[in-house]
């Protein structure tokens, strides 16, 4: 029955949570590879996470990708009892326009009657147009307003599956694949090591910048994100709190 179910997740959740080396973990039932829907369950299970976190001010950086859009899609105005601005966590990382962070933050603060900062910066630059950039004053405000953010959303996804939807050129996907690469998150590329085979250069949140963020959320559900969701693990702090799916958890447990 109903209590069953609830009590096997409930039991995964926490098995999950050990293994993984995190803070806490929240399942929900099905698998977002099989059913749109259940990517809508993980965007309704982040809404309901992010209510507990938040208090006082809070600057949300997000990143891009489907599955940080299907949060944007289950936030609600009931959420701005607090006072919230969201911001990309990083430049563009090749995306189309609707998983880019910049149209996910518009919908979120959209969605929850508050505001958001866009954060137009090209990938791959060199580092002296690098130099130039973070000196533009509006450029260099988004970046202090990130780097204070009290939380980050972000999701995880398979690395080859990535590198294509991002349309990488063949040099880097060569590199990706002699290095093994399997999972992507903040345009980082890691091997099941959860070493970094590739990074994507751009302006923005950096991996190390985590560890001072209060509260980093990372939502990724489906079969086919094991692999990647065990090798950021292996990089990402103690303190995040993974959103995730039956489908991806039951093949991860299963080890
Ligand atoms: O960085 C990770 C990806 O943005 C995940 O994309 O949610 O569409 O699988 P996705």
């Amino acid at each position: 029955g109903l209590m069953r179910e609830l009590k096997g997740i409930d039991v995964m959740e926490l098995e999950l949570k050990h293994l993984l080396g995190i803070k806490k973990v929240v399942i929900v039932p099905g698998d977002s590879d099989e059913s749109a829907m259940v990517k809508g369950e993980l965007g309704k299970a982040s809404a309901i996470c992010m209510k507990k976190l938040l208090s006082g001010k809070n600057i949300i950086a997000v990143t891009g990708g489907s599955t940080m859009a299907a949060v944007a899609e289950r936030l609600t105005p009931e959420l701005n009892q607090q006072e919230l601005l969201f911001v990309p966590a990083r430049g563009g990382v090749g995306e189309d326009v609707a998983n880019q962070a910049n149209t996910i933050c518009s919908n979120m603060a959209k969605n929850t009657d508050s505001k958001h900062r866009v954060f137009y910066v090209p990938d791959q630059v060199s580092s002296e147009i690098y130099q130039s950039l973070i000196r533009e004053p509006d450029i260099h405000e988004v970046l202090k307003l990130i780097k204070s953010a009290s939380m980050v959303l972000h999701g995880i996804g398979d690395a080859i599956t990535m590198a294509e939807r991002r349309k990488t050129n063949p040099e880097i996907k060569e590199k990706l694949e002699s290095g093994e690469a399997v999972g992507e998150a903040f345009g980082y590329y890691f091997n099941e090591q959860g070493e970094i085979v590739h990074k994507v250069s751009t302006i923005g949140l950096q991996l190390q910048d985590l560890a001072h963020i209060p509260n980093v959320i990372a939502v990724a559900g489906g079969t086919s994100k094991a692999k990647a969701i065990k090798a950021y693990f292996k990089q990402a702090p103690a303190s995040t709190i993974l959103i995730t799916d039956e489908g991806v958890a039951k093949r991860l447990l299963k080890g």
